[in-house]
């Protein structure tokens, strides 16, 4: 509804020049610090699989992990973390992608998803898709079914959720700003 949509879009803080000028970076803290707004995101976030067949949530470093576990806790689904290289102890798999400046890498357990496990891969925003298309890679290099993407925040005009679309993955997101 109209006034959920408000009490979220409310709880975004919005900080100019950060992390440089001409950057407006969307703050999810004051979303996740507000008992209210933190219920309604996690609420909108599960309610589309509520009673469906979900195993597993991946949630993406760092606060993918946040609104995951508590979608995953919602769903009675597991959780398993995609992780910024070399933190994660067992054997991984690992892609490539790109950052504004440059490379890094991702990786996530070889065993944190059996093949055919369904999955719904949770991030706090999709900017240009980069980030989430790298998790794209992993579950499906492992054999994940990726049922759906859910961002709390999406910045269209940087084009992620179009990237995940023409990747085959359904994207949600709750909230969209324009411009960026
Ligand atoms: C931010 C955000 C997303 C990603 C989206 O994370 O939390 O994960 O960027 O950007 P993209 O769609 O252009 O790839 P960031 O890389 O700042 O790392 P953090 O979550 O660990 O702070
Ligand atoms: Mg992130």
């Amino acid at each position: 509804t109209s006034s959920s949509t408000d009490t979220l879009l409310a709880s975004i803080r919005t900080i100019p020049d950060y992390p440089k000028p001409g950057i407006l970076f969307r703050d999810i803290t004051t979303l996740l610090g507000n008992a209210q707004a933190f219920r309604r995101a996690i609420d909108e976030l599960v309610h589309p699989y509520a009673g469906r067949k979900v195993d597993k949530i991946a949630g993406i470093e760092a606060r993918g992990f946040i609104l995951g576990g508590a979608v995953a806790h919602q769903l009675s689904a597991g959780f398993v973390p995609i992780r910024k290289k070399g933190k994660l102890p067992h054997e991984t798999v690992r892609v490539a992608y790109s950052l504004e400046y440059g490379l890094d890498e991702m990786e996530m357990h070889k065993d944190g998803v059996a093949p055919g496990e369904k999955v719904i891969l949770i991030d706090d925003l999709i900017a240009t898709g980069g980030t989430a298309e790298a998790a794209v890679k992993l579950l499906r290099q492992i054999g994940a079914d990726i049922i759906a993407a859910c961002f709390v925040i999406d910045l269209p005009d940087l084009g992620g959720r179009k990237k995940l679309e023409a990747l085959n993955v359904p994207v949600r997101t709750l909230m969209a700003f324009d411009g960026h």
